[in-house]
């Protein structure tokens, strides 16, 4: 079992195969980084895996294939496979932006995938266009289609923005109701790659939308889950995802891998460690090392709300979200 330096229980392992994407999201990545890792630096699948295995014997049951857009990663669903195989009921999730799923779905299923997320952020074709930055929402909401037909387990997140799609809020609710889907709205997180002037809403502004159509009750947080979840009076659940509380740091279970191989103990905060050259090397008992030593170091909570208006400076399409 790994356990971190404040005691916590990780078994949780977020792996960003890429941070390339094809969209462009105001909140994530507007413009085109100045410089992307160069593709030499990027692990392979099988130096990867190198390290998920070591992760696995020691107590991770839950990953989840992140970005950039992972399904930009060609053959992502022989990776998926190779988890998969070495330990079938691992808990094997993707988070992805849906536009390349209609096409990949089925073959990700047979690989072993279990659960999706899809980013829906607005389901008028323009504002879809005007957040991502690309006509996008077509091929989308095919993708959502093709995922819920296979047979996936799908959630639906959403950033609401201030003056773009606050007045979606209820629409997606709906979308996802009507088909057995989660929603979990995201509040905006500040980072310095973001579009300037670019608001969210707080969660208690997300509620107060929902409220005007529903009365609800607080379910509280399952886990280790970042989300706080709530019912409807027709008993519809959802969630919402506040990341400038830190209540959820308290019992944080997971830690975050790149592209490149550094190995991340939280989503805010710089410090991180490469096990690249270990798994190049094939060196297990390397990887292991380094692995225990960021869960050494993981902090006790964020640092969102330790300064008035704090931003990152680690980019989401790195980290993953
Ligand atoms: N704030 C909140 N959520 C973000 N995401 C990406 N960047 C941000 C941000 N700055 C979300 C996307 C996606 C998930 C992977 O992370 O909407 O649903
Ligand atoms: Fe790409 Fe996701 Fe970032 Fe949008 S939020 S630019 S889809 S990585």
């Amino acid at each position: 079992m790994l356990i971190d330096g404040h005691g916590r229980k990780v078994n949780y392992l977020r792996i960003s195969v890429t941070e390339r994407c094809n969209f462009r999201c105001q909140y994530c990545m507007p413009e085109k980084p100045f410089s992307w890792v160069p593709r030499e630096n990027l692990l392979s699948f099988e130096e990867l895996f190198v390290f998920i295995k070591v992760a696995i014997d020691e107590g991770v049951n839950k990953i989840r294939i992140t970005g950039g857009e992972p399904l930009l990663r060609e053959d992502l669903d022989r990776f998926v496979k190779m988890i998969h195989d070495y330990k079938p009921d691992i808990d094997l999730a993707l988070t992805t932006n849906g536009f390349l799923l209609a096409e990949t779905a089925s073959r990700l299923k047979d690989a072993g995938l279990k659960r999706i997320n899809i980013s829906i952020d607005s389901l008028k074709p323009e504002v879809a266009a005007k957040i991502a930055q690309k006509d996008v929402l077509d091929k989308v909401l095919a993708g959502v289609e093709k995922s819920l037909e296979v047979g996936f387990g799908v959630k639906v997140n959403m950033v609401p923005l201030k003056g773009i799609n606050e007045d979606e809020i209820l629409d997606v609710m709906e979308y996802a109701k009507a088909r057995g889907m989660t929603i979990r709205y995201i509040e905006y997180m500040e980072n310095v790659h973001a579009k300037a002037g670019l608001k969210g809403l707080s969660g208690k502004e997300i509620l107060s939308k929902i409220k005007e159509r529903y009365v609800i009750r607080k379910v509280g947080r399952e886990g280790s889950s970042p989300a706080f979840n709530y019912i409807t009076d027709d008993g519809y659940k959802f969630g919402i995802i506040d990341p400038h509380k830190h209540d959820f740091c308290e019992d944080c279970n997971r830690i975050r891998l790149t592209a490149e191989g550094f190995l991340i103990p939280c989503l805010y905060f710089d410090e991180a460690m490469s096990i690249a050259k270990a798994v190049k090397e094939g060196d297990i008992e390397a990887a292991g090392e380094v692995l225990k030593e960021v869960l050494r170091n993981k902090p006790e909570k964020n640092r969102w709300s330790e300064d008035e208006g704090e931003e990152s400076s680690r980019a989401f399409y790195e980290t993953g979200g």
